[in-house]
């Protein structure tokens, strides 16, 4: 009997799910105004110990909303990797600011250093901050992006921002769950460092609402203005009195009851990605050319993402000829994203030195990682990997 489809990332839910969705429809509240999208944001801040969060229709959205939160306003650049998806660059542009590319590091994370090379080789000081010597905009904001769930080195980035004037804020649509435990860091959750910090809830996410989003915050006011500008910016909740420019970015009750269900399993979840990841790591040990990626040091990953690289001259195949391999057996595997500064929209963007990016580019495979992924999958896997590189 040949084996089923083997897709990359698909929503497990086994949870309260139908029963919390039945629950909105019986009770007529389906839109935003509901009890689930409380219990939403409740449990997601205390998951990651965040005083504030506000549940939004995506995590696009919620970029948007973090960066004009943190002051980012039109004409300003925002420093962020190349190598991520294009909705981080989406949200600087919706923001109406420009994207300044810099390169990855050896997690595929923001390069750290990059991001000083920039601020002090490429920048002078203005009236308010850093200005970029090439066009004369303000710097405003750093985003890193906690690539596939591995934590960024917030620990030497964030007193960088702070050094420099910038606003961080956090990525961290793929990271919900991940934490660093070693470094000055520690014991904090993803998203917990920056001035603000965005997970999404989209379907191939750990946890999943079909679609949504979540803006968090340990500031007060920038929740808030996040809450205000995401609800039409309406100051009368009776009365139709506007005082700005606000968007419909909420997350509607039935969403959220989807969300709820899902949190509540989320331990569960990054426990079988985690065994999921081990196994891989454990089978691939013996394939030549075929290395999972690891972990930083001092962090805890939610293993949302498993991340081979190809090298073709060891293995016999590279990384194209692989996935296509792997596709004529019903499993599916991606690459990684192509690089931001070489998209249409982005071109003229800066990029700032970008090397290393372009090393993961080529050689990245991702291999299925949903929660329900067990041993005969991997195994599965893993032998086709194996068989792919002996016929060479
Ligand atoms: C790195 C990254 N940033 C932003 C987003 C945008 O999130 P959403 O799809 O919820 O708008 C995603 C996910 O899709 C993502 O992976």
């Amino acid at each position: 009997m040949s084996e089923s489809f083997l897709p990359l990332s698909v929503p497990v839910l086994g949870g309260h799910e139908w029963d919390y969705v039945k629950d909105c429809l019986d009770s007529g509240w389906v839109s935003s105004a509901g009890s689930y999208v409380e219990r939403f944001e409740e449990r997601l801040c205390a998951l990651i110990g965040a005083p504030h969060a506000v549940a939004l229709v995506n995590g696009t959205a919620g970029l948007h909303m973090a960066l004009l939160a943190a002051g980012v306003r039109p004409g300003d650049r925002v420093v962020m990797p190349t190598l991520t998806f294009i909705a981080t660059a989406n949200a600087v542009r919706h923001a109406g600011a420009e994207p300044v590319f810099v390169d990855c590091d050896e997690f595929m994370n923001i390069d750290v250093d990059g991001v000083r090379s920039f601020l002090t080789e490429a920048c002078e000081p203005g009236p308010d901050g850093p200005r970029e010597r090439s066009s004369g905009a303000p710097v405003r904001a750093v985003l890193p992006v906690h690539v596939y769930g591995r934590p960024a080195d917030l620990a030497a980035l964030a007193p960088l921002a702070a050094e420099h004037g910038l606003a961080l804020v956090e990525d961290a649509t793929e990271a919900l769950g991940s934490r660093w435990t070693g470094g000055p860091c520690a014991g904090h959750a993803v998203g917990t460092v920056g001035h603000g910090s965005v997970f999404s809830f989209n379907g191939n996410k750990i946890a999943t609402c079909g679609g949504g989003g979540a803006y968090v915050t340990s500031d007060d006011a920038a929740a808030a203005r996040v809450r205000h500008l995401t609800t039409q910016a309406k100051t009368d909740t009776r009365r139709f009195v506007h005082d700005e420019t606000g968007w419909n970015y909420r997350l509607t009750n039935v969403a959220a009851a989807i969300g709820v269900a899902q949190l509540e399993q989320l331990a569960g979840f990054i426990a079988a990605k985690r065994a999921c990841h081990e196994l891989y790591a454990e089978l691939l040990a013996d394939v030549p050319g075929v290395d999972l990626l690891g972990f930083q040091e001092g962090t805890s990953s939610n293993c949302w993402f498993h991340s081979v690289l190809v090298d073709g001259a060891v293995f016999g195949r590279d990384r194209e000829e692989l996935m296509t391999i792997l596709a004529e057996q019903g499993i599916e595997t991606r690459p990684v994203w192509g690089l931001l500064h070489e998209q249409a929209p982005l071109r003229d963007c800066t990029a700032w030195r970008v090397e290393r990016a372009g090393w993961f580019w080529r050689r990245v495979l991702n291999l299925p990682c949903s929660s329900d992924v067990g041993p005969h999958d991997v195994a599965r896997v893993v032998a086709a990997i194996h068989a792919a590189g002996r016929t060479v």
